[in-house]
């Protein structure tokens, strides 16, 4: 077990919601004990799938106060930035492999006081990040190739964590974790260093919702 220092949060993925029921959904959330509010962006151009944009995170704004983690699966990010930092997005996670000029889009982020987080494809090397570490507050490992929700967990993402903790040093950098999460890895995800959870199909389509997140937090103990 890596001692990184980190509170673990969990962010249940709005994704896996019925969206003509997205406010309640958030209380849901509420009520499970979750941290963050994890609401998947996608253009149809970076991933095959489209969801939803800004508007949907204004009007979430303003129905929960659980922390809005925004993962722009949108190629060339820096277009729609400004857009959800003034709708409201608490951490804005881009992909590397969206944006030509990862530093200043980084820059574009955190210079308005918005926690920036770097997401990374399976198939992407951890090594991409190694530039960036001291202007970032988060990396994002996919462990599904992104676009949809409900995909099977792709197991190597944990050797990438554990690899990913140690380059990190002692840096406080909040790794997530987003694809396929559930109770039955959660033991070995929580072991390689990841301390931030996100979960679709796992709290969407749990029996007991408000126990699950209480065991993707600490582990089936
Ligand atoms: C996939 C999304 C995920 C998705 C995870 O592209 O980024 O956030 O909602 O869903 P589950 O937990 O069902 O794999
Ligand atoms: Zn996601």
């Amino acid at each position: 077990m890596f001692n990184h220092g980190l509170t673990t949060k969990v962010a249940p993925s709005i994704l896996s919601a019925d969206f003509t029921r997205m406010a309640e959904a958030l209380k849901s959330m509420e009520e499970w004990g979750a941290d963050w509010v994890h609401c998947d962006v996608m253009d149809g151009m970076f991933v095959p799938n489209i969801t939803f944009g800004q508007q949907m995170i204004r009007d979430f704004r303003k129905n929960t106060n659980l922390i809005l983690d925004v993962h722009l699966m949108v190629q060339a990010p820096e277009r729609y930035i400004d857009e959800f930092i003034e709708a409201g997005a608490d951490i804005i996670t881009i992909h590397q492999e969206a944006t030509t000029h990862l530093h200043r889009t980084i820059l574009q982020i955190r210079d308005k006081g918005v926690k920036c987080g770097v997401a990374i494809n399976p198939a992407t090397s951890i090594y991409t990040l190694e530039e960036v570490l001291d202007d970032i507050d988060m990396v994002l490992l996919m462990s599904c190739d992104p676009g949809f929700g409900g995909q099977p967990f792709i197991p190597y993402a944990l050797n990438k964590a554990k690899r990913l903790r140690e380059m990190m040093g002692d840096r406080q950098i909040d790794i997530e974790v987003d694809g396929g999460v559930s109770e039955k890895n959660i033991d070995i995800i929580l072991e390689s260093g990841i301390n931030a959870i996100v979960a679709g199909s796992a709290l969407f389509k749990s029996q007991d919702p408000k126990k699950t997140c209480e065991i993707l937090r600490n582990g089936n103990r």
